[in-house]
This record gives C-alpha cells, sequence and structure tokens, in this order.
C-alpha cells in the first residue's frame, strides 16, 4: 500500500526574477521518514516552506493526503496537519517554554494559557522525555532546548506531518539520538517526517527514503537501503568525491608569550578553574559534549561575560576583570558566535557591510568608510567560499542557512585577528563548504593566527585541532594532544569524569 501522505507535481518558485526551484516532482509516503539533501542553497528549505504553507508555488501542484491545495498558509497547512520546524527557530524568546508549546493554538485563541496546559504539557513531556523546565524563558535557553521546544510545539499540534529543518544541528550525538527515537514513536503512530539534514549518518541511519535536490531540482528520489554516504554525496555535488580531512601545519613550537592565557578563571556563567595557553599558530580545540562550558569559554575570552576571578592575558598584557567586547577586538581577538541569527549577522542588511562589520577601524579614514575596499574585500571573501547568491549587495535575511553561516564566518576573515573563535563553524553548511571553512581555519593557522575551535562533532574538533582541553560541568579536566586522540577515547573520557562529577556532588536539582 503506498498511501501519500504530500505529492508535488511540478512545482516552481522564483523570487525576483530568479529561478529557486523548478519541476519538483517528490511523493512523502504517509508515515515514512522522508529525507531532504543537497548543498546549501540547492532549495530543501524552500520546498519545505512549500509543504509548510510558508511560501506558494508559481507553477505545480500540492497534494495533501490527496487533495490538491492552492495558497495555503501556514495556519491553513496546520489545519491540514503540516508543522514545520524551522533552521533558524522561531519562538518568541519572551515566554516561557510552555507559553511557546501551546500559545497560538486552536484552544488558547483568547491567547492565554489555560489551566490544563501544564497538565497537557506534561504529557507531552512523556512523549518527548526531553527533560524541559516548563517555566524557562526561551531567552535564557540555549540553542539545543530551544530547538526541543519548537519540536515540542509541532507535536502539541497533534501534526501529521512534521517537516523538520535541520532538527539535530545543535544538538549532541546523545541528544540527536533521542530525537531519533521520538521521529521512531511519532512514525508508529503514522506521522510522516519530513527530514532535512547535512548530516549523512543520521539520514542513513533514520530515514526511510531520500531526495536528492541540485540547483533546485530533484535530482532523485530513493529508498535508503540502496544508499552510502559517498551515493549521496556524489548525486548532491554532481561527481565523484572524497569525504577527507586536511593536514594540519605542524603544531608550533611553544613560545614565551601565547596570545592568550588564562590561570583559574572563573566566571558568573559558571566557569571555574579554567587554565589554558593558545600560541600564535595553533588551533586548539575545546572537547566537551553541549552545556559542558565551551561557549562560555569562548565568551570569556571575548569580553562577553566578566571574569570573577583568576588572571586573563591577551598578548601577555593582563586584563581587568571588566574586560569589555570592544577592547577584546581592539587586541585582536575574535568570535564567531553559535547562534548566527541573534549575535552574528545584520539580517536587514546586504553582504557587503555584514562582511566588513567587524573591521571597520581597518577600512574607515576619518569616519568615511572606503567602499572600494570594502567592496574587494567582501568579492574576495564571497569567492572564496562560494557564497550563494554571489551578489555583493545580496539581501542576507534571504540567503539559505549554510549561506548566512558562511558571510558570518567572512566577517571576520577579511581582517588577520590574533585570536579567532570559532564556535560550530561548520553547523549547517554543506560538504562542499565545510572543506573550504575547513582549509580556512588552516590558512589562518599557517599566518600565525591563535584559533580556539568548538564543534559539537568530536571528529571535526579532533581532526583539526593540535590540542585540545577536555571539559566537562564548567571546567577543564584535562588536555591532549589531538594527534594521538581518538573520537572514542575522547567521549569515554567525557563521560567518565562526568560519572566521576555526579557521584561526588550533592544532587539538589531533581
Ligand atoms: N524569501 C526568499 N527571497 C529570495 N531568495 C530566497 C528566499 N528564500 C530562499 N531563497 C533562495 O533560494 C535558494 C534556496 O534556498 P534554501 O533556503 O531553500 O536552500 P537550502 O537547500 O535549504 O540550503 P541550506 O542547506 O544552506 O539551508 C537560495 O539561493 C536562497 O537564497
Ligand atoms: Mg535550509
Amino acid at each position: 500500500m503506498t498511501d501519500i501522505a504530500i505529492r508535488l507535481r511540478g512545482v516552481a518558485k522564483s523570487f525576483g526574477g530568479m529561478r529557486i526551484l523548478n519541476d519538483i516532482n517528490i511523493d512523502i509516503e504517509k508515515g515514512s521518514v522522508h529525507a531532504l539533501v543537497g548543498e546549501n542553497g540547492a532549495g530543501k528549505s524552500s520546498v519545505g516552506k512549500i509543504i509548510g504553507g510558508y511560501y506558494s508555488a508559481d507553477e505545480g501542484v500540492v497534494e495533501v493526503f490527496g487533495e490538491a491545495v492552492t495558497r495555503f498558509s501556514p495556519r491553513d497547512a496546520l489545519g491540514r496537519g503540516i508543522a514545520m520546524i524551522h533552521q533558524e527557530l522561531q519562538l518568541v524568546p519572551e515566554l516561557t517554554v510552555l507559553e511557546n508549546v501551546f500559545l497560538g493554538l486552536e484552544s488558547n485563541t483568547a491567547g492565554f494559557l489555560r489551566k490544563g496546559d501544564l497538565a497537557r504539557f506534561h504529557a507531552l513531556e512523556e512523549t518527548c522525555d526531553f527533560g524541559l523546565n516548563p517555566h524557562s524563558r526561551i531567552a535564557d535557553m540555549r540553542i539545543a532546548e530551544r530547538q526541543k521546544v519548537e519540536i515540542m510545539r509541532a507535536i502539541a499540534r497533534e501534526a501529521r506531518v512534521i517537516i523538520m529543518d535541520e532538527p539535530t544541528s545543535s544538538l549532541t550525538e546523545d541528544e540527536a539520538e533521542r530525537l531519533h527515537q521520538l521521529i521512531a514513536r511519532l512514525k508508529a503512530r503514522d506521522v510522516t517526517v519530513i527530514y532535512v539534514s547535512h548530516f549523512l549518518d543520521h539520514i542513513l541511519a533514520n530515514c526511510d527514503r531520500v531526495t536528492i535536490m541540485r540547483d533546485g531540482k530533484v535530482i532523485r528520489t530513493d529508498a535508503i537501503a540502496g544508499e552510502t554516504k559517498n551515493s549521496l554525496v556524489d548525486s548532491m555535488l554532481g561527481e565523484a568525491s572524497e569525504i577527507s580531512w586536511p593536514t594540519l601545519p605542524p603544531r608550533p613550537a611553544e613560545q614565551a608569550t601565547p596570545i592568550v592565557e588564562m590561570e583559574n578563571v572563573a566566571t558568573a556563567t559558571g566557569l571555574s578553574d579554567i587554565t589554558l595557553k593558545i600560541f600564535p599558530g595553533e588551533i586548539v580545540g575545546l572537547i566537551g559534549l553541549v552545556g559542558s562550558g565551551r561557549s562560555e569559554v569562548a565568551r570569556a575570552l571575548f569580553g562577553a561575560d566578566p571574569i570573577v576571578s583568576g588572571r586573563y592575558a591577551i598578548g601577555g598584557v593582563v586584563q581587568s576583570r571588566r574586560l569589555k567586547v570592544p577592547r577584546a577586538i581592539a587586541q585582536g581577538i575574535a568570535f564567531v558566535p553559535e547562534d548566527r541569527r541573534k549575535q552574528g549577522l545584520v539580517l536587514t542588511q546586504t553582504t557587503r557591510p555584514n562582511i566588513s562589520l567587524a573591521s571597520l577601524g581597518n577600512i574607515s579614514r576619518h569616519g568615511f568608510i572606503n567602499h572600494g575596499l570594502e567592496r574587494s574585500r567582501a568579492r574576495k571573501m564571497i569567492d572564496h567560499f562560494g557564497i550563494v547568491p554571489s551578489a555583493i549587495d545580496g539581501k542576507v535575511a534571504f540567503y539559505s542557512g549554510g549561506n548566512q553561516q558562511k558571510v558570518l564566518l567572512s566577517k571576520w576573515a577579511v581582517e588577520k585577528p590574533r585570536l579567532l573563535i570559532l564556535d560550530e563553524p561548520s553547523r549547517g553548511v554543506d560538504i562542499g563548504a565545510r572543506q573550504s571553512i575547513h582549509e580556512f581555519i588552516i590558512e589562518m593557522a599557517e599566518n600565525g593566527v591563535a584559533v580556539l575551535l568548538i564543534s559539537s562533532e568530536l571528529e571535526e574538533v579532533i581532526n583539526l585541532s593540535h590540542r585540545g582541553y577536555l571539559m566537562s560541568d564548567g571546567r577543564i579536566f584535562a588536555e591532549t594532544d589531538c594527534r594521538d586522540t581518538t573520537v572514542d577515547e575522547a567521549l569515554h573520557r567525557i563521560f567518565e569524569e562526568q560519572g566521576a562529577v555526579s557521584r561526588g556532588k550533592e544532587v539538589t536539582q531533581p
């Protein structure tokens, strides 16, 4: 029996004269987990948005459970049981988890939460098993937690088709595994999941069928059973390719003065006893699970969170505990944060000023921006990373997720910093772009820049770093030479440490 939940026939879509989707034909079987893969900008999110009612097709037909729909809004889509979890999360930061999960539901038309909502939340929590506190404010939560709230929102709406656009992009392997178990439970209840991701391992392990897209077209749709990572990548790129890690330049000799040095640093954000050094030309990884304090170390180095005790020196100069971001930037510290929407890009602007934003001091004279120089630098980075669209004045807000990430990275690359901190630099980017980001990191190190790398993908940190600090529970508990560390070893040490920590501590929170 092949019951079709969603059928696209000859769907096309243009924006401002640019064709972004061409003759899209896809059948998505009811109760299946259907993957969409393709390079950045291939059109995956746009297909999701057409199914979810966010974009309307210019041509072609969308059928939902056998019925053709025309011009339907996200609300209409929801009425037909379709919910979309966006790549760029869309929660209301000022509200709590509970409010975000239930507001806007039919039963809450007045805009107020009802008495039964807390009970309903707990029932949902039984299904989802996310361990979320219903009263936490979204603004105070990490991106991984927010992603879980989005997923709960869709489930609360009793969706029968859920489009998940990069759902695991900020989850740890363990959290991703739990999401996949949840997807299996949804599937058992005949829910259809459309799963967009760049993690091919996750796709191979959890999806039934896959549609591969390139340049706004469907290349093919097939059963996952016959696929491998390489077969997917070959179709995505349209050529045979190898997935490989670049060769690191030799680890630089320890010099007298590290670029940055922390001694027994503690912060109000929960770090304690952080002691680290990074030398010029060295790539140092922070190895730990989400929540272990890696991003907090990055923020402290960047002057974004005050230091409450300990010593922090940049280039041998001891910093005030009230070090502020502009002062850190002035001393050559650059930071590409984890959450590009909130902290990185000015979405209302075009590519060019977004790229030059961080280095204005160097391209402006007497308060005037040297537009020629600004343009040529932006051009160089667009070519280097293959940013699409390649127009210097493209509106960043409309770029695909991966291309926004590349713009963000370029912003710091135009100026050679002394320390470049990268928090999840390759999240959401495709394989080709990932490799150009890796090459870029190595090029920076070869030019004497110190690099601090954070990635939830342990394989990435370990393969790209000279040295690593192992973190757990806001502390660095060990240092390791990454050249003779394996992912398995690192994971084991982290879990062992976590076990030791929780055994040695009073449990205060349920
Ligand atoms: N609202 C819009 N206005 C203009 N262009 C758009 C809009 N939405 C999408 N596009 C363009 O359509 C193309 C496909 O984008 P889409 O977001 O679907 O890619 P994607 O496959 O999801 O990529 P990624 O892996 O980077 O998320 C891109 O070139 C993008 O710039
Ligand atoms: Mg996308």
